[in-house]
């Protein structure tokens, strides 16, 4: 699977959520786009340089990594993809949920020396370009005094000896904003820790490392400045991401993002629009708009546009076809952004309006700022739009304090919203967070059980609504081809993943006509009626 928005089975079940997805060098089916190989003029090239960078959580993060490959592409680094084949290796990582956060823990596991603690820093001490772990091998053949590459269960199947010297290994995002140093105490053979908010100083913090400084961070989150880079190393050639807004202020009770991404700041329309331009130039169609509160957007500029003035102008830049936003929060959803959907076809019938829970009572210990019934008018005027529009939600089951009867009004909102996609998780109890003191803990096994309950629920409002696209025709941006013949797959306006029959050569990144014969809860299925 590409790096879409659909939702699959697995992530209704809360294990291949967003955040939780499959590494983006394995889920990236592209390598092209605004590539820059080999590096600027004027700038320190290390010869021969290589990264490995792997992702998690969401597409915030996904995005933060087009940009920091960027900035190693643009310094005369090659990225790879397996790390055994790299000098330096980077995760960007997630904690909003535990889970999420434990995995780059067995990641750095898997690189852990064998020999001790002192005798690796001794040797990273004095080694001339920082921090190296020195040679990787098979635990199994490891040798004292060598830094191991453990045997992994990961999909790259890790095994492979880099016989050829030492490594620089980085934490960067939310893990690395939340544990700070304490990572290296966790990790010793981790030299680079940066959080989000910090990226406008990695180019300087890499240049330190190949300085041969041994342990480099960036941690601040005072900053009111926003990650801009000269090039992103974008990895779909038709779908471009822009984040339009970092960090967070709305301190959600159970939410580590506002500590982690730090406070919002919004670029500037002025420099948004020129990148789109460029975006445009250079090929790509569809632009997603991303922010962890998208339209709460605040022009910084003298200008001072609106979201949905943001949106108009992004839609009317010649050569885009489709754009998109995520996520929106719904405090700060208006009818202006439901008007700019109805005046611009470009905008895509589609908004993602997480509501976490039905029941007020849970949204008021939840900090959400607003009520059932708020949420519901929301929803109110995304359905009295002209065209329909595809609506999706987050929902965290089992909150501290939640009830049966809580959990129920959940169930009926879903029955009263119907929506076509559903991101379910079970509450995660997270480092910081108000909620972590809250009384009433609901049991896992419980967490389960109403998810589960949840999931059944929501799989047959899928399928109910997807049969009744049956007959109908969509515009779809091909984006993907099947090994079997004439079988290819793309996304429509509303985000639904249609895979379709065409005797055409050749499709990739093109728009065209699909007409429905069969659904699935997740997908569709049609044949090529025509071009666009
Ligand atoms: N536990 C479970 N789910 C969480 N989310 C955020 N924080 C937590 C947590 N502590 C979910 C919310 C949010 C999505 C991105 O992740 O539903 O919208
Ligand atoms: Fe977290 Fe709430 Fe901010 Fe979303 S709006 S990132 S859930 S604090």
């Amino acid at each position: 699977m590409g790096k879409s928005f659909d939702i699959g089975l697995e992530q209704l079940a809360g294990t291949g959520v967003p955040e939780e997805k499959a590494p983006a060098s394995e889920s990236g089916r592209y390598n092209v786009g605004l590539s820059v190989e080999g590096a600027q003029p004027g700038m320190a090239v290390p010869q021969g340089q290589t990264f490995y960078l792997e992702t998690f959580g969401c597409q915030m993060n996904d995005h933060d990594s087009e940009k920091v490959a960027g900035v190693l592409v643009a310094r005369g680094y090659r990225q790879v993809e397996r790390p055994e084949a790299a000098k330096v290796i980077l995760y960007n990582t997630c904690s909003i949920r535990e889970k999420a956060a434990q995995k780059v823990f067995s990641r750095l596991g898997e690189l852990r020396p064998v020999a001790s603690e002192e005798e690796i820093s001794g040797k990273l001490g004095a080694a001339s370009t920082g921090a190296q772990a020195g040679v990787f091998l098979p635990q199994k053949s490891a040798q004292p005094g060598m830094a191991v590459l453990h045997e992994a269960n990961h999909p790259s199947q890790r095994k492979i000896v880099n016989a050829g010297g030492g490594k620089i290994i980085g934490v960067l995002g939310c893990v690395a904003q939340q544990e700070g140093e304490g990572i290296f105490e966790r990790a010793p053979w981790v030299s680079l820790v940066c959080g989000s908010a910090s990226y406008r100083k990695l180019p300087q913090l890499i240049a330190e490392l190949e300085a041969g400084n041994r342990r480099v961070t960036g941690l601040d989150t005072d900053t009111d400045e926003t990650f801009e880079t000269e090039i992103t190393r974008r990895d779909n050639p038709w779908r471009a991401y822009l984040t339009i807004i970092e960090g967070c202020d709305k301190a959600c009770s159970y939410c580590v993002v506002p500590f982690t991404r730090g406070p919002e700041r919004s670029r500037a329309s002025v420099s948004i629009l020129e990148e789109v331009r460029q975006l445009a130039e250079a090929g790509y169609s569809e632009m997603q708009l991303l922010g962890q509160t998208v339209n709460s957007y605040a022009d910084p500029s003298a200008r001072k546009m609106r979201f949905s003035e943001l949106l108009t102008a992004v839609a009317e830049v010649r050569g885009i076809r489709r754009v998109r936003f995520t996520t929106s929060h719904p405090r700060d959803f208006g009818k202006d952004i439901v008007e700019a959907i109805d005046a611009h076809p470009t905008i895509c019938d589609q908004v993602h309006l997480p509501v976490q829970s039905g029941s007020t009572a849970v949204l008021r210990a939840m900090a959400r700022t607003y009520t059932r019934e708020e949420y519901l008018e929301k929803i109110a005027l995304l359905k009295g739009a002209r065209r329909p529009i595809s609506i999706s939600t987050d929902v965290i089951v089992g909150f501290p304090g939640e009830t049966e009867k809580d959990f129920e009004e959940t169930l009926s909102l879903l029955d009263e919203v119907q929506y076509d996609n559903v991101f379910a998780f079970k509450y995660s109890p997270r480092p910081n967070t108000p909620s972590l003191k809250m009384a009433d803990a609901i049991p896992e096994e419980e967490k389960g059980r109403r998810l589960a309950i949840l999931m059944d629920r929501q799989r047959e409002i899928q399928r109910v609504r997807n049969e009744k696209l049956v007959g109908e025709t969509f515009e779809v941006l091909v984006d993907g081809k099947s090994r079997r013949e004439n079988q290819w797959s793309g996304h429509t306006s509303s985000n639904r993943v249609m895979n379709f029959t065409s005797p055409e050569q050749e499709l990739l990144g093109d728009y065209v006509q699909v007409k429905v014969v069969s659904a699935m809860q997740n997908s569709l299925m049609g044949e090529m009626v025509g071009r666009t």
